[in-house]
C-alpha cells in the first residue's frame, strides 16, 4: 500500500509516518518543504501518482475563522480534485471530536475551518472519505502555552476534553489507513480542563510560572461540548504517564 500524508512534518505527521513505515506502508510524506503545496495544488499530483490512499493532517495556525475556513476549504477541493485525476479511491481526513457542530464552534474559528473542511469532504468525496475524529493532545497543552505567553505568564482556554497522546492516536490513525472501516473517534482516558493539564506540563518543566486559565472560544468548550459520545476508540498512555515520558 502507497499512503501519501499531508502535513506529515506536523506533530501527528511527525508520529504517523513512521506508525505507518512500522505498517509496512510505502510512504509519501507531503508537506511545503516537499514541494507539495496543498493550498495552491502545486505538487499534488505528483505525489498522489501511484498512491493509494491519502490522508489529511494538514492544518494551519490561526483562530481567524476566514483564514480557516478558506485554508481548510480551498485545501479539501484541491485533495479531492487531485485525488480523482490519479484515480485514489480512499482519503483518511484527520478532524477534532465536535469540531464540526456549530454549537461547539460558533466562537471558535480554527473548528469553523474543521467543519469547512469535512463539510468540502463529504460532499466531493463521498462514500471514499474515512473521518478520524480525534480529542486533543496532550501536546496541545503544551502549544497553547506557547502562542499565548508573556514573559512567565502563559493563558490558556479552559477546554473539557478527554485528551490522548499525539502517538496513540497516530497508531489509531494508521489502523485506520491499513484497514479500511468506517469513520472513528478515539481520545484518551481520562478527562480534564486542558489549563490544568498545562499547569501540570508547567509545574513539571519550572516554567511559565504562571498559567492562568481564560475563558475562550465559547461556553460549551469548556462544558463538554468537545467530549465524545457514542463508539469511542481510548488509547492507553495517561496524562501523568505521559508527563513523565516526556521528561
Ligand atoms: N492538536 C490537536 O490536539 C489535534 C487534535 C485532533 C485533531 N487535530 C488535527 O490534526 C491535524 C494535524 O494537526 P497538527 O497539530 O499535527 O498540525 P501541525 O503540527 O500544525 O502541522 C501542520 C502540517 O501541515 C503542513 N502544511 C501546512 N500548510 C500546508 C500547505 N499549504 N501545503 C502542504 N502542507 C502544509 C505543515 O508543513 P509545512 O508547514 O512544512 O508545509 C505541517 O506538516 C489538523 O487537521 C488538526 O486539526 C489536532
Amino acid at each position: 500500500m502507497r499512503a501519501v500524508v499531508l502535513g506529515a512534518s506536523g506533530d501527528m505527521g511527525r508520529e504517523l509516518v513512521p506508525a505507518l513505515i512500522g505498517r509496512g506502508v510505502d510512504v509519501v510524506p507531503a508537506h511545503r518543504t516537499t514541494g507539495v503545496d496543498a493550498y495552491t495544488g502545486t505538487g499534488l499530483d505528483a505525489a498522489f501518482a501511484g498512491a493509494d490512499v491519502v490522508v489529511d493532517s494538514l492544518s494551519v495556525t490561526t483562530q481567524s475563522a476566514g483564514r480557516a475556513r478558506d485554508f481548510f476549504g480551498v485545501a479539501a477541493r484541491n485533495v479531492v480534485a487531485a485525488a480523482d485525476r490519479a484515480g485514489i479511491e480512499r482519503i483518511v481526513c484527520l478532524s477534532i471530536i465536535n469540531a464540526a457542530h456549530p454549537s461547539v464552534n460558533a466562537k471558535f474559528g480554527y473548528y469553523q475551518g474543521k467543519a469547512v473542511q469535512e463539510s468540502v469532504y463529504r460532499e466531493l468525496a463521498g462514500d471514499r472519505i474515512t473521518m478520524v475524529w480525534s480529542a486533543q493532545w496532550f501536546e496541545l497543552a503544551q502549544r497553547l502555552m506557547s502562542q499565548m505567553r508573556l514573559g512567565p505568564v502563559a493563558a490558556v482556554p479552559h477546554m473539557m476534553s478527554q485528551p490522548c497522546a499525539a502517538a496513540d492516536a497516530a497508531q489509531v490513525l494508521a489502523d485506520a489507513v491499513t484497514t479500511p472501516g468506517g469513520d472513528i473517534q478515539v481520545a484518551g482516558p481520562e478527562t480534564m480542563d486542558l489549563c490544568n493539564l498545562a499547569r501540570r506540563i508547567a509545574e513539571r518543566d519550572g516554567a511559565p510560572r504562571w498559567v492562568i486559565g481564560i475563558n475562550y472560544g465559547g461556553p460549551t468548550i469548556r462544558r463538554g461540548g468537545l467530549l465524545p459520545t457514542g463508539d469511542v476508540i481510548t488509547t492507553p498512555t495517561t496524562a501523568q504517564a505521559w508527563l513523565d515520558a516526556a521528561t
